[in-house]
């Protein structure tokens, strides 16, 4: 089953791009000044991103692959037969495909993506690999109420699967809102696959967000770059630094773009002044203990049913439900 461009659902509540303007100028209005991390993810920006997952001290991709490896068959068995999988950006290639080659006779994949041209490949590629499997893209951003395509046959269950730890992009509170919006999509039978990176001595979680070859920082660059093409705005990208610091009591990395020296850049009419050392947040990374995140899933009516982990504790894959509802 080939997909074509044309199968690919738009939801027409997907932020349009003349909104990035707005989006730049009040986050840069802002005290201290603030960007959105979604903002990385330009074609370029998710092509430094799988640079990075590649990086040695980035460990995260490749604890969770392997966590998968080892344990596809026994998800699959949490997960039980006939299950709808609806995944949250589809960026994800190679864990959704040990996902998918273990499930028991799936209804139906629905990769939910933001940016329709990766949409597309990931479509394409898994429909020349699972050619039984009845694909059902929807080009949407997945923090936003879903309107979910009908599945071609009534599903047991419909399974959320969010890996990456990109639920660590947001903070607590919206963490819990996400996570109750996503209680509401997957239906009472339903169940959240989650991939939470774990909390672990300071110094390999800050090696992982400051490569030495530095391609992470070419990725939190490239958020300047994309606005200057986007929005014309005229940011001088070597008058810039990455900087990413674990901060041990919020439990989480939290990165700025610091400018180098006082400057000014213009933005759409506006003009923005920096300091020297001024600094645009733009990314946390949360870190969760297995309590830690047990305790954020209570908070959105969810229990966790199965954490799995390596023998380090380094990453986490963990099967969410509604409270009051794990087999036991
Ligand atoms: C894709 C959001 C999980 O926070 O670790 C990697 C993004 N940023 N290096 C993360 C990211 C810098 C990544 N997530």
């Amino acid at each position: 089953m080939s997909v074509q461009p044309g199968d690919i659902r738009d939801d027409d509540r997907r932020p349009p791009v003349n909104e990035l303007l707005e989006v730049a100028q009040h986050g840069l209005g802002l005290k201290p000044k603030r960007l959105p991390s979604w903002l990385f993810y330009d074609e370029r920006g998710s092509q430094l991103f799988e640079r990075i997952c590649e990086q040695p001290e980035y460990y995260l991709t490749r604890c969770e692959i392997a966590l998968m490896e080892v344990h596809a068959g026994s998800i699959a068995d949490t997960l039980g037969s006939e299950v709808r999988l609806v995944e949250y950006g589809s960026g994800n290639a190679h864990k959704t495909h040990i996902l998918l080659e273990h499930l028991h006779a799936p209804v139906s994949y629905v990769p939910v993506e933001i940016s329709p041209e990766p949409l597309r490949q990931s479509v394409e590629r898994l429909a020349g690999e699972f050619p039984q499997l009845p694909l059902q893209p929807l080009c949407a951003d997945f923090s936003k109420p879903l309107r979910l395509p009908i599945p071609p046959r009534a599903p047991r269950r419909t399974v959320l699967y969010f890996p990456g730890s990109t639920i660590g992009n947001f903070e607590n509170h919206d963490a819990a809102v996400l996570l109750r919006k996503m209680r509401n999509e997957m239906g009472d039978a339903g169940g959240i696959l989650i991939g939470v990176d774990l909390k672990k001595d300071p110094a390999l979680i800050e090696a992982a967000y400051n490569d030495r070859a530095g391609v992470t920082a070419a990725f939190t660059l490239n958020m300047l770059a994309r606005l200057n093409r986007e929005i014309g705005s005229d940011f001088e990208l070597s008058g810039f630094a990455h900087r990413a610091h674990y901060n041990p009591m919020a439990g989480r990395i939290e990165t700025h773009i610091v400018s180098r020296h006082e400057q000014q850049v213009k933005v759409g009419r506006a003009h923005v002044s920096f300091r020297a050392d001024e600094a645009i947040q733009v990314e946390y990374s949360c870190k969760y203990s297995l309590e830690d995140f047990a305790a954020l899933a209570a908070r959105a009516g969810l229990a966790v049913q199965h954490a799995w982990t390596d023998p380090a504790r380094m990453f986490s894959v963990q099967y969410l439900v509604r409270a009051g509802t794990v087999a036991r």
